[in-house]
């Protein structure tokens, strides 16, 4: 896919997160507790995460022919090929489903299991984040960039807290208890997604987390490696994608923020 394509598409996937956008938006507070699944520990399930699925797949389909999907619900056979979306329509459910306003989709399209386009819509803010492999990264249509910071006691961090797999909880606590010594203080949106794209536009200095999927984390990978960021798994290579654990840090904290993961993990 040429550059100018890929640009293209990533509008298109802009424009099709947005009517989703509009789905959840009008469903937020309509879901009753009958209506509620619990698929495993914590993990929480609707019809609105389902059906908004269902509208992506559609549409992504329709945009790009002979695609194939990676998808959180499973509303479609899952497939490897060419051209593969992974798709997480509502990341940030328990949020969602509790009415607190920090949930978002995350889209991002695969080439040859290589990232080549991510788009997450964060609803209530109707923040868009995009980027596409080599193309930079976006906040509604406005260039992002990472927190130019080197001082951890300056960075404010993310993290999601363990729920359901609790066999790390030890490092974990650990490491939390440092860095609320040594930083400006933690956050824990509930939605992975946001998380990534919000080190992108350097809200965050940095964000860690583990159990994560990779619906959670490949379309806000891509925007923080665009955004000029890093993103690593714990032991500092590449296999944040499907090895279940992430850490996406500015450019200055890099080192520091790394030694501080892989001694506690
Ligand atoms: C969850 C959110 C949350 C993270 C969880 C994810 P979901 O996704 O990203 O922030 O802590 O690990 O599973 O279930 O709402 O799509
Ligand atoms: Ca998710
Ligand atoms: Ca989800």
């Amino acid at each position: 896919m040429t550059q100018t394509e890929l640009k293209l598409l990533c509008q298109q996937t802009c424009e099709i997160i947005n009517t989703v956008g509009d789905f959840l938006r009008d469903e937020l507070g309509k879901v009753s507790n009958q209506q509620i699944e619990t698929k495993s520990l914590n993990s929480l399930v609707s019809y609105v995460d389902k059906t908004a699925e269902e509208m992506l797949v559609e549409q992504l389909s329709a945009a790009l022919p002979n695609s194939v999907f990676l998808t959180e619900e499973e509303t479609i056979e899952q497939q490897k090929g060419e051209f593969r979306w992974i798709i997480d329509p509502l990341d940030g459910t328990t949020n969602f489903l509790h009415q607190i306003p920090v949930f978002s989709i995350s889209v991002a399209l695969q080439q040859n299991e290589e990232t080549i386009l991510g788009v997450v819509l964060e609803v209530n803010r109707n923040e868009c984040f995009s980027a596409f492999k080599n193309g930079g990264a976006f906040l509604n249509d406005q260039p992002i960039k990472v927190k130019a910071n080197d001082n951890l006691s300056d960075a404010l961090i993310a993290t999601g807290f363990p729920y359901y797999d609790f066999e790390r909880e030890e490092a974990y606590f650990k490491l939390f208890r440092k860095l609320i010594h040594d930083t400006r203080g933690i956050r824990r949106l509930g939605s992975a997604a946001v998380d990534l794209c919000y080190v992108a536009c350097g809200r965050f200095d940095a964000y860690f987390e583990y159990s994560l999927n990779s619906w959670d984390v490949a379309a806000g990978a891509l925007i923080v490696q665009e955004a000029g960021g890093h993103v690593f798994d714990f032991s500092g290579v590449n296999e944040f994608l499907f090895g279940k654990e992430i850490v996406a840090v500015n450019d200055g904290l890099k080192k520091e923020f790394m030694e501080l993961i892989q001694s506690h993990f």
